[in-house]
């Protein structure tokens, strides 16, 4: 018994230790002045299943969450992406080798969340992925609509994911990086990994990278 509870506060422990060793990061402001013209970027689109052996910089990662669901109207909060009801019901967890974040788009930075190299989770079975310097999953919060997690509520938040990996095809489309938006991931490992509520569904992600040239 006594064994028991004493392998309880070490696993008790552990687990409130995961994400201490990693450490907010503050993102830079947006540069809203790169990348090619739209129609440019409409032609350019297209997925991509390899990348280059070359981390993104800070900019790189700051521009890219904004472009996926960043405040662009800091009057009332409201995002680069719509959503339905302006609920805002999707969240962006962001894998990366040494850990996985949350991305606050009001303080524009990320919130450490699990340390550790996890983005074999997101493989679901395609290696590319884990070669991907960052994996951006969309997670839709169905609680944020307060109307249960009905068929229509979840065609909801499918949409609104949905919305998010196009900005984040087109931001890529037109800075020159890689992408490629996918449904497939370990679904319960990540429920596991994040805690997530019965409520967070996660909906897609994007492994982002440098193109192979
Ligand atoms: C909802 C959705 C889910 C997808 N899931 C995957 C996936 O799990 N793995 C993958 O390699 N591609 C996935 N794709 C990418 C499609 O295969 C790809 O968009 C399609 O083949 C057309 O190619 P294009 O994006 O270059 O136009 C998905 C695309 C969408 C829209």
């Amino acid at each position: 018994m006594r064994q028991l509870s004493v392998l309880l506060t070490v696993l008790l422990f552990a687990s409130a230790m995961s994400a201490q060793s990693l450490k907010e990061i503050p993102l830079s402001v947006p540069n809203k002045t790169r990348g090619i013209n739209v129609m440019k970027a409409f032609d350019n689109r297209h997925s991509d299943r390899e990348f280059a052996n070359k981390d993104l910089s800070i900019q790189d990662i700051s521009d890219l969450l904004w472009a996926a669901n960043g405040i662009n109207r800091p009057a009332d909060g409201k995002r680069t992406a719509p959503s339905a009801l302006n609920k805002q019901d999707i969240d962006i967890y962001v894998f990366m080798k040494d850990g996985v974040y949350l991305y606050d788009a009001h303080k524009h930075s990320l919130k450490p969340i699990a340390e550790g190299d996890h983005r074999n989770i997101i493989a679901g079975g395609q290696d590319f992925v884990k070669t991907a310097p960052v994996c951006l999953v969309y997670i839709s919060d169905l609680s944020r609509f307060g109307m249960g997690n009905t068929e229509q509520v979840k065609l909801m938040g499918a949409m609104d994911a949905g919305i998010v990996s196009q900005n984040v095809n087109l931001f890529c489309a037109g800075v020159g990086l890689s992408t490629v938006p996918r449904a497939s991931m370990d679904q319960s490992a990540l429920k596991k990994l994040l805690k997530l509520s019965d409520s967070q569904i996660p909906m897609m992600n994007n492994p982002v990278g440098h193109p192979v040239r």
